[in-house]
């Protein structure tokens, strides 16, 4: 094949999304960053992508520990989408410098708004609002596609001016790296109610493994990454953060089912 893309994804909008370019691209494979951690030489590529969802306006950790072990050349042409609800902040940039460290530079950076997903701090938009949202980046798709195929640069997408202003901010910058920082332990805030029938799917969806089933419920091991998969798959929607998701409206991509977040494997010991 000529192209890989490389994807992480906690609700499927990324996912949704890779799979768009890939079908426009054509003669591209389609990595899970989750399931593929030893598929770490991409050498043989002519085309790079890698699509993340944007977490307090940088790049999820778990996708900087990839690329930093991922082995890349400076001949191809890598691109980078970030996937977003509302601000893409220096999630680029972030991609942008790893690979500069790694001798290579981003070709191509492009950031697609979608519906937001972290139900911690919201609920889901109405749902008109993200069927607006999805079809526009299924036109966004085809129009970096083109971009791609031609391994045409970019502009830098950095922060917009408005997102600039907000992150100069001292106060702004503390936020963010306390609340990332926070990651790890949130998951002290997680609960499971009386709707839980211990299907185990909680534990299968974990990208990093932080869930285990104890007496046939949840138990987080506190090395979460915040990604959302575990409240927003529970088909029970029996997860909640605190008291404060109890009357929130879930969310993940209308197109993306639990059985395309599984690898096979996990799909199949979850039927
Ligand atoms: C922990 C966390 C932090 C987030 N931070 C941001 C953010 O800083 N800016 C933003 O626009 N969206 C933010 N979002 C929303 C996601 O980036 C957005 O919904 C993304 O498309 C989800 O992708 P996925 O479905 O592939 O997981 C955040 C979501 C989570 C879970
Ligand atoms: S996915 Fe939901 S119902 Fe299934 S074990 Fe986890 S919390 Fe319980
Ligand atoms: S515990 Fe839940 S939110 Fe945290 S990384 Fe795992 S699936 Fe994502």
């Amino acid at each position: 094949m000529s192209n890989v893309i490389y994807y992480f994804t906690g609700t499927g909008n990324s996912l949704a999304f890779a799979r768009k370019i890939t079908k426009e691209l054509g003669d591209t494979k389609l990595l899970n960053i989750r399931h593929n951690q030893n598929e770490l030489d991409a050498t043989q590529y002519e085309r790079v992508g890698i699509i993340f969802p944007v977490y307090y306006y940088k790049m999820p950790a778990f996708v900087e520990s990839f690329i930093r072990k991922l082995t890349l050349s400076p001949k191809q042409y890598i691109f980078g989408v970030a996937t977003y609800g509302g601000m893409r902040g220096i999630s680029l940039v972030d991609l942008r410098e790893l690979l500069q460290e790694k001798g290579c530079s981003l070709k191509g950076e492009f950031s697609v708004f979608m519906p937001g997903n972290y139900i911690v701090e919201y609920g889901a938009f109405p749902d008109f609002f993200n069927n607006l949202l999805v079809s526009k980046a299924e036109k966004t798709a085809k129009r970096i596609s083109n971009i791609i195929k031609m391994k045409q640069p970019s502009k830098p997408a950095g922060p917009r001016t408005f997102e600039k202003l907000y992150l100069s901010r001292s106060g702004s910058k503390q936020f963010i790296i306390e609340k990332r920082t926070g990651f790890g332990n949130m998951d002290s805030g997680f609960n499971s109610d009386t709707n839980c029938n211990g299907c185990r799917a909680c534990e299968k969806v974990c990208p990093v493994n932080n869930v285990s089933i104890e007496n046939g419920h949840p138990v987080w091991e506190h090395r979460c990454e915040q990604c959302m998969a575990c409240i927003q798959w529970c088909s029970r929607k029996s997860i909640h953060y605190l008291d404060k998701t109890q009357k929130r409206k879930f969310y993940h991509h209308r197109d993306i089912s639990i059985k395309d977040i599984l690898s096979l494997e996990e799909f199949i010991k979850h039927l």
